[in-house]
């Protein structure tokens, strides 16, 4: 069986490969390397021995991505390709829309035309907006702030019509949480270009002296330190939830929503105070004012991707962060070091 995986080049991308390669399958990426370097399946090549073919294509360019269609047998997808920075997000709302709208509209269009309609899609825990309660479920109302977590949400709309009109789709929607960590070979994880606008890799590049401090921003909130409380689940854990996305299509589900998380929250301190005993190193911090849309607590509610797809987390924070240690240790200027 064979899958496509959009955006397979990127952080989450590569690592799914991983998994889907050693759970047997096939794997297609289509990526356009505007966030991401082809250096990193080369290393998913030399950690599986197995070969994953690349097409270097944008998924806007509907006229490419059909010859991929051509070439390939693909029988589902899993769709990560898209723009992620939310402070960007804000500032360039057009090139957002157009990215991750238009882009996956092509793709749908696509996959119709050549008769794939399973598809698994990326979605985020940030169309919870600023949850009532905690651990969140997935029936909880959805609300958004800025302009990335707008696309998911219009995304997951528009999945959500595309069934009413053709019961044919399966699609599952998975909502992530917060996505750390590394293959332990050390050889793949998060290789941000420009600024890291997540907290780990701001903590790793700090740890390395790239960074002068990790900024806290907020330590006022309503929570047990002050500082924000997140879900953080290792990319591995999430990957494998992306394999049992793929073999729950076979049971030809509908559209179902999941959220992929550990349900165990974590604050900004504990997340250096756990970083700073992993690497040996002092971690220096400066407050900063809270950000704007930014939310004091926010973890899953994981028991429905238990219950129906037979999947939870397994990995703890100190590996979450051993396993990222030791990828920004081997490759401090991350793919570019060859
Ligand atoms: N990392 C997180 O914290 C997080 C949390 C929730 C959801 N997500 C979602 O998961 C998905 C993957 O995230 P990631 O962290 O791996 O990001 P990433 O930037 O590492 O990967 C995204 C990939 O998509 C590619 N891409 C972007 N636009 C494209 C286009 N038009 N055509 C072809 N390729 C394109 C990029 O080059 C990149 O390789 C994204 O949709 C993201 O919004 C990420």
């Amino acid at each position: 069986m064979s899958i496509l995986v959009t955006g397979g080049a990127g952080y989450i991308g590569s690592h799914t490969c991983i998994e889907l390669l050693k759970a047997g399958y096939e794997v297609v990426v289509v990526d356009n390397l505007c966030n991401s370097s082809e250096e990193a399946l080369v290393r998913v090549r030399k950690i599986t021995g197995k070969e994953v073919k690349l097409y270097k294509v944008d998924l806007l360019c509907q006229e490419q991505l059909t010859e991929v269609f051509q070439k390939e047998k693909i029988d589902a997808v899993i769709h990560f390709a898209g723009l992620k920075a939310v402070g960007e997000s804000v500032q360039k709302p057009l090139e957002y829309y157009y990215n991750n709208i238009t882009g996956s509209l092509v793709l749908f269009n696509v996959m119709r035309k050549f008769g794939v309609k399973d598809i698994v899609f990326s979605s985020s825990a940030t169309v919870y907006g600023n949850p009532r309660t905690v651990p969140i479920r997935e029936d909880f109302p959805l609300s958004v702030t800025n302009p990335y977590g707008r696309t998911k949400l219009m995304l997951e709309e528009i999945f959500r019509d595309l069934y009413v009109a053709d019961k044919d789709w399966n699609i599952i929607l998975l909502r992530y949480f917060n996505p750390i960590g590394a293959h332990d070979s050390g050889l793949i994880g998060e290789d941000p270009k420009g600024i890291p606008n997540n907290l780990i890799p701001y903590i790793t590049w700090t740890a390395v002296g790239k960074l002068e401090a990790v900024g806290v921003f907020g330590d006022d909130y309503d929570t047990p330190d002050g500082s924000g409380v997140r879900d953080y689940i290792h990319v591995v854990d999430l990957a494998c939830g992306h394999v049992k996305a793929i073999e729950k299509l076979k049971e030809n589900p509908g559209i179902r929503t999941y959220n992929l998380g550990t349900g165990i929250g974590y604050s900004v301190f504990d997340m250096i105070k756990a970083f700073s005993k992993v690497s040996g190193k002092e971690i220096p911090y400066i407050i900063k004012p809270r950000r704007p849309g930014d939310i004091a607590t926010c973890y899953a509610d994981a028991t429905l991707a238990k219950k129906e797809l037979n999947w939870s987390a397994v990995r703890d924070l100190n590996v979450m962060c051993e396993d990222s240690w030791r990828w920004q240790k081997n490759n401090p200027n991350g793919y570019q070091g060859g």
